[in-house]
């Protein structure tokens, strides 16, 4: 990608200084909206099916309608290819579009883009604080991947002014949720653990990825609620996402962690194993 990005909004490309989405859009007033961020590898979109299924449930959620997702994969294949990208991410994002200036939504077509950049690199460990707001795992858009991120915007804030570079969330309960842009695992008294669909947590497409290689390899999964005293307990932390794979936790708030674990090291290369031999598992 060597000038400027090459965005695709509603079934145009153009040069994403020429793009244009109105200013009344619902997306941009009120957050209103959905999106994936996929890994790109080699220049294709990596888990498309799942990726694509999560749309539609979170599209859902809110009462949008899905776009069509052939022509969803050809803006996306388009956007890669016009950018000249192989290792990539890759985003889709869906807004309730133009609209009153309040809550209610108008009766506009969604507003559609597609955007892709460069892979980003990640450190090799991550230094996590717990925040002091919780997730509400009963609130009407848990577990839905929403574009309303300005709570993880104050949150990865938070974490920055306390020398950590990604925030947790534990639940209303005080039980372990999730972090900002990633799914939280830990490895306590030898069991994996990872909090289930009722913390309100995002379900990830890594973190459903990683529970089935966890089959494959044999290794025990509790997916039973966590509560928050049970990071004091972590033997090894590990964060998952789409553009972080698996990567290793060195420090939860004051506690330092051993980095990278047995754990997360064998998962790590199972996941880069499946990525070489599957790109939509
Ligand atoms: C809040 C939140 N939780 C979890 C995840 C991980 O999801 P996935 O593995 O599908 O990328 C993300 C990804 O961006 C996220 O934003």
């Amino acid at each position: 990608m060597a000038g400027e990005a090459i965005v695709w909004v509603d079934g145009a490309l153009s040069a994403a200084r020429d793009a244009r989405v109105s200013p009344l859009d619902h997306g941009l007033l009120v957050g209103d909206g959905v999106f994936e961020t996929l890994r790109v590898y080699q220049g294709t979109p990596f888990a498309w099916r799942r990726h694509l299924e999560r749309l539609a449930q979170s599209a859902d959620g809110l009462g949008l309608e899905t776009p069509d997702p052939e022509m969803l994969r050809g803006a996306a294949d388009a956007v890669l290819q016009a950018n000249a990208l192989e290792e990539a991410r890759l985003r889709i994002t869906v807004t309730g579009g133009p609209s009153p200036l309040g809550s209610e939504r108008g009766s506009s077509e969604p507003t559609v883009i597609v955007a892709a950049a460069p892979a980003r690199e990640w450190p090799p460990t991550e230094r996590v604080v717990v925040v002091p707001w919780p997730r509400n795992e009963r609130g009407a858009i848990a577990g839905l991947k929403t574009i309303s991120y300005a709570e993880n915007v104050r949150a990865l804030a938070y974490a920055h002014e306390h020398g950590a570079t990604e925030a947790l969330f534990l639940n209303t309960r005080g039980d372990v949720c999730e972090a900002t842009g990633s799914n939280v695992f830990i490895v306590s008294r030898d069991r994996l653990r990872t909090p289930p669909p009722e913390s309100g947590c995002l379900l990830g497409v890594t973190r459903a990825l990683v529970l089935e290689l966890c089959e494959e390899l044999d290794i025990a999964v509790d997916t039973a609620v966590m509560p928050g005293p049970s990071l004091l307990e972590a033997d090894e932390v590990f964060l998952t996402s789409s553009t972080r794979e698996i990567q290793p936790v060195d420090a939860i708030d004051d506690r330092e962690v051993p980095a990278p674990g047995p754990v997360s090291t064998k998962l790590a290369a199972a996941f880069t194993a499946l990525v070489a031999r599957d790109p939509d598992p």
